[in-house]
Formats: C-alpha cells, sequence, structure tokens
C-alpha cells in the first residue's frame, strides 16, 4: 500500500497543507448541517481503521479524530497506552507492527518526538502525529481552516504568538514558513522556543520580549496553556508569564478586530482573560470543531485521496 505519514506539517508541504485545507472547506460545506454520526456522501474511507494511542490526555483530538473516521464511513479503535502493553515496557517498534496487522491507519499522542518516529518507521500505515513535546500540527491545520473561513488569505498574514514557547508555537512556526506568513512570539526569558524551533519558519518566525510589540498590526493572536501536559506546574513560571496574559487592553493594540485563538484547554484568568477568550473577537468554538473536518481531510492526504 502507498501511504503518507502526517508527521509534522512538512510531511505534507505547502502544497498537500492547500490540498488538505481546500478538501476540509469543501467537506464541511456539503454535510452543513447533517446529524455528526451520518457519513459522508461518498464515505471515501470505508471497511478502514483508525487505531489511536494515548499517551497523554485529551477530549479534541480524541473526539475529532473519533467522529473523523466514522463521517468518513471508517472505523476508530482507541486506547490510553497505560492500558496497553506500551505501558509495561513492550517496544515502540513492536507496537507499531502489531497495530499495523490489524488497523489502517495509526494516531499517536506521545510526549518524545522520537517515539512517533520509531512508531512511522516500524508501521506499514500511515501515522498520524496527535501531538507530541515538539508539536502539534493537526491542531494548526484546524486553525488554518478557521483563518481561512474569515476570508483572510494565508500569505502575508500576520499571527502573533503569547506565552510560553511551546509545541503548538513550534507547528504554527512551521506553517509561517511554509505558506509565506508572518509569526512574532512574545515569550518570557526562559521560555522562548528553541532556535531550531525558530529556524523551521525559514525567516518568518521571529521572538520578542514585549507583547505590545508583538500584537502590533497582528491580523491573529493566539496563546496556549503556560503549561504543557508533562511540565510541572511550577509558581514561579506562573509569575513570568503573567505580563504575556492576553488581555482586552492587548487586544486592542491588535490590527482592529484582530481574531483570537487558542487550540484548549484554556485557564481563563492565566493565559488569557474571560472577556477576550469568551468575547466577540474569540474563534475559539469554530477552531475546535475544525479539528474534525481537517482531521478528515488529513486522513484522506494520508491514502494519497487527495494532493
Ligand atoms: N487542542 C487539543 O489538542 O485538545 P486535546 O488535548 O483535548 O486533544
Ligand atoms: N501545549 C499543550 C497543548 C495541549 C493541546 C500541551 O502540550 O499540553
Amino acid at each position: 500500500m502507498t501511504y503518507r505519514n502526517f508527521l509534522d506539517l512538512s510531511s505534507a508541504g505547502a502544497d498537500g497543507i492547500a490540498a488538505i485545507l481546500a478538501d476540509a472547506l469543501d467537506r464541511k460545506q456539503a454535510r452543513a448541517g447533517w446529524p455528526k454520526g451520518k457519513p459522508d456522501a461518498d464515505a471515501p474511507l470505508t471497511n478502514h481503521v483508525l487505531a489511536m494511542v494515548f499517551e497523554k490526555n485529551s477530549t479534541r483530538t480524541r473526539f475529532s479524530f473519533d467522529a473523523a473516521i466514522r463521517q468518513l464511513g471508517g472505523q476508530a479503535i482507541i486506547s490510553d497506552s497505560s492500558q496497553m502493553q506500551l505501558g509495561r515496557g513492550e517496544t515502540v517498534a513492536d507496537t507499531a507492527r502489531i497495530l499495523s496487522g490489524y488497523c489502517d491507519a495509526i494516531m499517536v499522542r506521545t510526549d518524545d518526538h522520537a517515539k512517533l518516529l520509531e512508531m512511522a518507521e516500524y508501521a506499514s500505515v500511515p501515522v498520524i502525529n496527535g501531538l507530541t513535546d515538539a508539536s502539534h500540527p493537526c491542531q494548526i491545520m484546524a486553525d488554518l481552516l478557521t483563518i481561512l473561513e474569515t476570508g483572510t488569505s494565508l500569505p502575508g498574514l500576520k499571527v502573533a504568538w503569547l506565552g510560553d514557547g511551546n509545541n503548538v508555537l513550534a507547528s504554527i512556526v512551521e506553517a509561517a514558513g511554509l505558506l509565506q506568513f508572518d509569526v512574532v512570539a512574545a515569550c518570557p526569558q526562559g521560555f522562548q522556543p528553541e532556535e531550531a524551533d525558530i529556524a523551521r519558519g525559514n525567516g518568518r518566525a521571529r521572538v520578542v520580549g514585549s507583547p505590545r510589540e508583538a500584537v502590533e498590526g497582528a491580523d491573529v493572536v493566539v496563546t496556549d496553556t503556560w503549561i504543557s501536559m508533562g511540565q510541572d506546574h511550577a509558581d514561579t513560571k506562573l509569575a513570568a508569564m503573567m505580563p504575556f496574559q492576553v488581555t482586552a487592553e492587548l487586544m486592542a493594540a491588535a490590527k482592529p478586530g484582530a481574531k483570537f485563538l487558542h487550540c484548549l484547554p484554556a485557564h481563563r484568568g492565566e493565559e488569557v482573560t474571560a472577556d477576550v477568550i469568551d468575547g466577540p473577537q474569540s474563534l475559539i468554538w469554530p477552531e475546535a470543531e475544525n479539528r474534525l473536518h481537517a482531521q478528515k481531510s488529513i486522513l484522506r492526504w494520508c491514502f494519497g485521496q487527495i494532493g
């Protein structure tokens, strides 16, 4: 079987991303108003089974991928790694070979990115990154879809990132380099992204110390939890992050009508104030729903049906 892995946005490249987004827009529109469990008219992944392996908690990724494969006509088998032999030391490589015998694709949420790469190396079916400590490409596909739906084109866009220099930022920067938009990230000292992550932006991303400088002229303002899964809930980190909180005052310093995005889960009063995340500039609900629509097209791309 010929297939493609979706390990990072660079797996798809600019053309693949464009094909996935166009397909997602079409398919979303074609089934508007339908019951969520009704398969798409063409059910393009009928008889396909998606394995999902979670080493970390999830709400959106778990439910949206399950709904996605159902809408494409297939089925999912979902497990936490703690309930698998993986949680007792069976290797990733052996797990990859075993799951490849039962399932047509594997989605993995894990900590060390190397485990995702190992899964892809030993699987004989497509492997999809459902978040690692290094990146979260499926989230950024949903974010790009959400921005496109506002009628804004991606080249030339200015995105401001506020807060922790984390896995979600790394994927936004990668998208910027591939799709020719700019990212300015304001992160406190000690919590800035790795230079290698910024380099993935091909010169389209930079880090500043001032939140106001980051949001100046921004079309989209993005933040994420200050404490990612697997990190210590340290008071010192929360204190360092506080000046980088997304407030109504900061949103007012961005472009008029700038949009607010957050991958969720959110912590109101920490990385963002309630009036912003629950206010008129926030697109968090369509952003979360778009995980479903974007991932359906990612799955189709993995099987060579588009792009
Ligand atoms: N945004 C996101 O990936 O959410 P979950 O952790 O709930 O899957
Ligand atoms: N940066 C967050 C994203 C959660 C969807 C984390 O890794 O926990």
